[in-house]
């Protein structure tokens, strides 16, 4: 048994100055050959990978957990970030560090939509060496946030309910994501839902810099490589 804090970990860059960047869900992946669509996609360009932790209570469904997240970072030097759609996110942090998370995101709303409540989670992963994450259900307005732009690297602006991929973007959400812009220009804002070739250039306007992206990397018509092409072509 090792003990004491997790190896420190790649982290996802911050918003100025490193352009826009792509982060697979692997939720629409074929588990039978993860390491294989993995590889596919860091070769295709992937920037930050993007696990979705789901507990069956926060959200309806069940995703995977750390096993999983040690499997893909055995397999990839690029930073993971563990969006944990879970009821309980600091009961999960320790582990998500331990397998390869270099950054936790929480979800607002687990955590009673309460900013102090955050600030605790804030710095309990800090002192795991993690960056810190949170993203905000449909529900949640964006100024709800505003107290812990300064203590958080990244938003996540959910453009869907969560739990499922393959889901249609809500772009009306992408309000938000200006609102956060205005307020926290150098902060990383992510979008996430439904992001696609068609909608990633106006998420990207409203002021996002990086984009999650499960179905629209894996789907059963274009490989992770031509997936991710599409993508930056439609943002250039
Ligand atoms: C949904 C997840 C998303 C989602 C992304 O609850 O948080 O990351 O799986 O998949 P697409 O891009 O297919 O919506
Ligand atoms: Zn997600």
């Amino acid at each position: 048994m090792s003990s004491g804090a997790p190896p420190p970990q790649p982290s996802p860059a911050r918003g100025e100055g490193v352009g826009i960047q792509i982060a697979p869900s692997i939720l629409t992946a074929d588990f039978g050959r993860l390491a294989e669509q993995i590889r596919a996609a860091d070769a295709g360009g992937a920037d930050v990978w993007h696990l979705d932790i789901m507990d069956g209570h926060f959200v309806p469904p069940l995703s995977f957990g750390k096993e999983v997240i040690a499997a893909v970072r055995a397999v990839t030097s690029k930073p993971i970030e563990a969006h944990l759609m879970v009821a309980h996110p600091g009961e999960q942090f320790a582990d998500m560090a331990k397998a390869g998370a270099g950054r936790l995101i929480l979800h607002f709303e687990a955590v009673a939509s309460d900013v102090e409540i955050a600030r605790n989670h804030i710095a309990q992963a800090r002192a795991l060496g993690c960056e810190v994450g949170i993203a905000i259900n449909p529900e949640t307005p964006a100024e709800a946030l505003f107290p812990l732009l300064d203590v958080i690297d990244e938003v996540v602006v959910m453009l869907i309910r969560p739990g499922w991929g393959g889901q249609e973007a809500n772009l009306d959400h992408l309000a938000k994501v200006r609102a956060i812009r205005a307020a926290a220009p150098g902060i990383v804002i992510e979008v996430d839902g439904g992001v696609k070739a068609h909608n990633a250039r106006t998420c990207v306007e409203a002021g996002a810099t990086l984009l999650v992206a499960g179905s629209a990397v894996f789907n059963p018509t274009q490989t992770p490589q031509e997936a991710i092409a599409a993508l930056r072509a439609s943002l250039a």
